[in-house]
């Protein structure tokens, strides 16, 4: 495996990339991801060469379970992991979602701060350290790849901590994690921690010490590398740093910042930093979160130069104002690429240029078709505009709902309305509404020919290129019984896009419905219990 296979453990240097976008990242509220969401991020993922994929939380739900399996069959070079609390029954959970993976981790933990074990816990420090040797080798039994966290791990009693440490390698225990779970240390601190750990654990050397800094301060960053350079070789961060709460280390900080800084941190992962614009991009879309404008490294900002002064120096030498180069991030200079009379094989290769290796000819076709309608109706067709076309055809499934046509009546004076027919279950329905707006008219519409509840949590429209011909890509989070699903469509028409984007959620939000009331009921008895669980 080109991940840790490939990779000699003997190499002092080199720093292993554990990424939890799809465990921790989706305990953001509202940041679900769907089943074919995940499993196409993992792909991006597995490509981009992170180390260990945190693909759930088997326990939490089947969805999480499904997650896991279906993404632990598809890795060809990293490898995945699941998480499980100290309960055999979690453990056996993550096994089973894993075990189709050649080489797969089980990440298991408990909490270890005297706030955590009394109000949390409610176990004291003997019965948890009990808990670790009990749990810990189960696992081992089950896989010679564990992880073991210390929840809380920056507020634990550093004695304390040492003792908890040494029993987990002793147990079987590879790498060992010290969570920030609540984004409360600073760089100096989490330093010392990392540094007694190595002093103080007499087996330390027989295991990778790893850091999970969780960003309430605006710290992750900055702790996750105070931790490297105080020895921890593995990192657990998440693309665009999403999270609980503010979040966690982000991926492409801490690989930039060791890439750039290479003279004061000379340390290596195996990210192919190219496709880390990519990577954000895919996980925006999957969770509806944009990235904030002037966010480091994938910001639509980061490498914007604004200022004459900047331009200037740009112009005259680009290490003037540049740090590094977007082209090193995967971002590309916006560049025209085709018209309406390119053809399908040109219009293969330009997604093959843009690093769409295995579409299936069905969606090629399917984003083929989409591009000669955008070409009709826009002068200008740019890079931009085909990954809109190429990722709202990734994000087709087997529609129950489709949009057959939409006339819209806007404008000052009359009460907006939306004509609408949807075909639905294969059966064509028309209907009338007026609005407060012409995008409440549509959804109402919508609602009209197909009646269900639900509470629109987001509706955000972002222009794909500059110009008022450009694409508009609409995101639309819906949220029924605490499930929250991300439709998105893109359209010249933001309209059009407002329309597909709404339908596009609930097509989903009926899928992930099918999944709950799955023979066993298993998701519907265990709700409660998830969003418990969710809680940690
Ligand atoms: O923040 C945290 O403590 C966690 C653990 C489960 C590793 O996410
Ligand atoms: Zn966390």
């Amino acid at each position: 495996m080109p991940g840790l296979k490939t990779v000699k453990m003997t190499d002092k240097n080199r720093v292993y990339i554990f990424d939890t976008t799809m465990r921790d990242g989706e305990q953001s509220p509202g940041a679900s991801m769907s089943l074919e969401e995940k499993i196409q991020i993992a792909r991006v993922f597995d490509e981009l060469g992170i180390d260990i994929i945190e693909a759930g939380f088997p326990i939490a739900s089947p969805g999480d379970f499904e997650a896991v399996t279906e993404v632990s069959k598809i890795l060809k070079n990293s490898i995945p992991a699941g998480l499980a609390r100290h309960s055999k029954k979690d453990i056996d959970r993550c096994y089973e979602a894993l075990k189709h993976a050649p080489r797969f981790r089980i990440h298991t933990f408990i909490s270890t701060s005297p706030l955590h074990m009394k109000h949390k816990l409610n176990k004291s420090p003997e019965e948890v350290y009990e808990s670790i040797k009990e749990h810990v080798a189960y696992a081992r039994n089950l896989t010679d790849d564990v992880e073991w966290s210390c929840e809380d791990g920056t507020r634990t009693d550093m004695d304390y901590m040492c003792k908890t440490v040494e029993l987990a390698i002793s147990c079987g225990a590879k790498t060992i994690n010290i969570p920030d779970t609540v984004g409360y240390t600073v760089p100096s601190e989490f330093t010392k921690i990392i540094e007694t750990l190595i002093n103080k654990v007499p087996n330390i050397d027989k295991a990778i010490l790893s850091t999970h800094c969780h960003n309430d301060l605006g710290l992750a960053v900055a702790n996750s590398l105070a931790g490297v350079q105080a020895g921890a070789r593995q990192i657990e961060c998440t693309i665009n740093g999403i999270g609980e709460r503010a979040g966690n280390a982000a991926l492409e900080e801490v690989v930039m910042a060791m890439k750039t800084r290479s003279d004061l941190m000379p340390y290596s992962t195996g990210i192919n930093t190219t496709l880390l614009s990519k990577a954000s991009k895919i996980v925006s879309n999957a969770t509806g979160f944009p990235v904030q404008f002037n966010k480091a490294i994938v910001g639509k900002n980061a490498f914007a130069h604004e200022s004459g002064i900047h331009q200037d120096g740009m112009l005259k030498n680009r290490n003037t104002y540049e740090i590094m180069t977007p082209e090193s991030v995967g971002v590309k200079q916006t560049s025209l690429v085709m018209g309406k009379h390119s053809g399908r094989h040109a219009f293969k290769d330009k997604l093959t240029s843009l690093g769409y290796a295995d579409l299936t000819d069905d969606i090629i076709e399917n984003a083929f078709g989409k591009f000669k309608v955008l070409a009709d109706k826009k002068k200008h067709i740019y890079d931009e505009d085909i990954f809109a076309l190429v990722d709202d055809s990734l994000i087709k499934e087997d529609n129950v709902i489709n949009l057959k046509s939409l006339k819209v009546f806007a404008g000052t004076g009359e009460p907006q309305r939306a004509e609408m027919t949807l075909e639905i279950h294969g059966e064509i329905k028309k209907a009338s509404e007026t609005g407060d707006g012409p995008v409440d008219a549509i959804f109402k519409s919508i609602k009209k020919l197909y009646p269900h509840e639900v509470n629109l949590q987001l509706y955000q429209v972002h222009a794909v290129t500059e110009g008022t011909d450009a694409q508009a890509t609409v995101s639309v989070r819906i949220e029924e019984e605490g499930k929250t699903t991300v439709g998105q469509a893109a359209d010249t028409d933001t309209l059009v896009a407002s329309a597909n984007a709404y339908i596009n959620a609930l097509n989903k939000m009926i899928i992930k419905r099918k999944r709950n009331f799955a023979p066993d009921g298993v998701e519907t008895k265990q709700k409660d219990k998830n969003q418990k669980m969710r809680g940690i």
